[in-house]
């Protein structure tokens, strides 16, 4: 296939950590990555690594989509919103510039960029996937507007998912738990490591590229009937609150 006949993707924040993983597994199953970060750097070195194109950018200024849909010969089958921020601080002691900034770039961005490629996913019979977080349910102590944001991701997810039904765009999104990047930076401390490691089911961390392959799954026709639906992928981390209450002997 050509790129311009290859299934075309972008996504945001992909020049590291989770989006990275992404990157690759959707190009490893043939998709043409456009690779957005507002690192350029880190842009270029994994659009070369995946043969995609970079996108450099913040996700809160315009034109993104129509340069993604430029340099990957006019068409876009899928938007993968992952660019994520989170300014930790007490809620009490929150300021009006974290609170934009988090917003802005888990929320609003997201909203904006998906509007902006319906038209090109409406074309395609194409797919959005958001990059929401198991702490919309379970709050991140000390994060700020993280966990609000990604609420509003979620609620967004399924206002999307009703209205866009009809012209054949699905949207959805997937909740990761413990996932190794530099956001999650406390993998570095084994200690910390350690202490998380054995609160999941699992039994480990997860890798971005476990996240990548749920997001490929949204992103294909085989989720064809699947909209509007948020995915945890956390090691059934989410649904072990009772495992760690003392237990009687
Ligand atoms: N790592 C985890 O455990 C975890 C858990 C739940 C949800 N998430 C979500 O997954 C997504 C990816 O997280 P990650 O852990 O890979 O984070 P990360 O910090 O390792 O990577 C985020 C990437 O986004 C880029 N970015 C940040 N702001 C941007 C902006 N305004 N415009 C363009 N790019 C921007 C950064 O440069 C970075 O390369 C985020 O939305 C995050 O909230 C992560």
């Amino acid at each position: 296939m050509t790129a311009a006949t290859r299934p075309a993707v972008l996504v945001t924040g992909g020049g590291s950590g989770i989006g990275e993983g992404i990157a690759r597994v959707l190009a490893d199953r043939g998709w043409q990555v456009a690779v957005n970060d507002l690192d350029a750097e880190a842009a270029a070195a994994v659009a070369s690594q995946v043969g995609g194109v970079a996108v450099p950018g913040d996700v809160e200024v315009p034109g993104l989509v129509d340069e993604a849909v430029a340099r990957c010969g006019g068409r876009l089958d899928g938007l993968v919103n992952n660019a994520g921020v989170i300014l930790r601080s007490p809620l009490a002691a929150v300021t009006l510039e974290d609170v934009d900034r988090t917003l802005g770039v888990n929320l609003r961005a997201p909203m904006l960029l998906s509007r902006d490629a319906l038209p090109h996913l409406a074309r395609t019979g194409g797919a959005v996937v958001n990059l929401a977080s198991m702490t919309a349910e379970s709050p991140q102590l000390g994060g700020g507007a993280y966990s609000a944001s990604k609420a509003g991701l979620v609620a967004f997810t399924r206002q999307a998912a009703i209205e866009w039904g009809e012209l054949g765009v699905r949207v959805n999104a997937v909740a990761p738990g413990m996932v190794r990047s530099a956001m999650a930076g406390a993998y570095a401390d084994p200690t910390l490591a350690e202490g998380r490691r054995r609160l999941v089911p699992a039994g480990r961390i997860g890798t971005p590229e476990e996240v990548g392959t749920v997001v490929a799954f949204l992103l294909s026709r085989d989720a064809a009937y699947v909209s509007g639906e948020t995915i945890l992928v956390d090691g059934a981390l989410a649904h072990a609150l009772v495992r760690s209450i003392p237990q009687a002997p």
